[in-house]
Parts: structure tokens; C-alpha cells; sequence
């Protein structure tokens, strides 16, 4: 059993502490907003925050969890309207989707430490996360968008 505070919520979950954290968000909470891409930390698309800070959930376990506060891209922001999600839209950044959730995540924690982040901050802060249909450019550029938006 394990007490887990997602998106602001408490939620009370009968698992092993062992459990990858991924596993309770999409199979037993249903926010299938955050995706299971490898399994094995090497793509991204699971990435949710922990107390702040960019993580795989897929190796992520529920014991690590427990304690901190976790946000998914549906708690990203209550109105889907974070600036990154409007400079998103604005750049017309996804294409198949299907890493876009996890991209989202790795950039807000990366603006949340870094408002103004350089060409190579994005690069570095950005490079685990793999995007099958090559957004990359879109992505830097929607990154940079918002960005101006949170300084201004
Ligand atoms: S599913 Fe977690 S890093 Fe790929
Ligand atoms: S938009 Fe298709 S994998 Fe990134």
C-alpha cells in the first residue's frame, strides 16, 4: 500500500513499493497522458516531475514517490494553458504525439530552474528525450517562444 499526492490529489494505491511509478499513473489512475515508450530510461516519454524536477516513472519506483509531489502533463497546468503548452500549439510541434507529453515535461522543469536558457541549455536539458518523428527544431523553437513569454 502507498500514499502518492499526483496533480495535487492523494491518491492511496495497493502495490509493492517496487512498482514502477509509471504503472500506477497509466494502469491504475488512467492518466495516460504520460506514455510508456522503452521502459528502460532511455526515451523520455514516461517523464513526470518529482517535487519539481524532471524523472523516468518507468524507473521510477512507487516507494521513491511516496513523499514527493508528483505532476503529470494533465497537472501541468489546470487550464492545459503553461506557456509551454501555448508555445506548443503556437509552433506546431507534434507530430505523431506520441513523445510530446514526456518532451513538455523535461522543458517545463527546465524553464522552472532556467527562465532563460541558452541554445545549449536546451540541447543538454533536452537530450534524453527521443522524438521518433525528429520534432527537434519545433521543439527548441516552442522551448525559446515560451521562454520569452515567461520573461516578459
Ligand atoms: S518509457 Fe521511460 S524512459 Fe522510455
Ligand atoms: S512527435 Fe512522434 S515521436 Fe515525437
Amino acid at each position: 500500500m502507498a500514499t502518492l499526492l499526483i496533480n495535487g490529489k492523494s491518491h492511496t494505491v495497493d502495490v509493492d513499493p517496487g512498482t514502477p511509478l509509471l504503472w500506477v499513473i497509466r494502469e491504475r489512475l488512467q492518466l495516460t497522458g504520460t506514455k510508456f515508450g522503452c521502459g528502460v530510461a532511455q526515451c523520455g516519454a514516461c517523464t513526470v516531475h518529482l517535487d519539481g524536477r524532471a524523472v523516468r516513472s518507468c524507473q521510477t519506483t512507487v516507494a521513491q514517490a511516496a513523499g514527493k509531489k508528483i505532476t503529470t502533463i494533465e497537472g501541468l497546468d489546470p487550464a492545459g494553458r503553461h506557456p509551454l503548452q501555448v508555445a506548443w500549439i503556437a509552433e506546431q510541434v507534434p507530430q505523431c504525439g506520441y513523445c510530446q507529453s514526456g518532451q513538455l515535461m523535461a522543458a517545463a522543469a527546465l524553464l522552472a530552474r532556467n527562465p532563460n536558457p541558452s541554445d545549449q541549455d536546451i540541447v543538454t536539458a533536452m537530450s534524453g528525450n527521443i522524438c521518433r518523428c525528429a520534432t527537434y527544431p519545433r521543439i527548441k523553437r516552442a522551448i525559446k517562444r515560451a521562454a520569452q513569454g515567461v520573461r516578459s
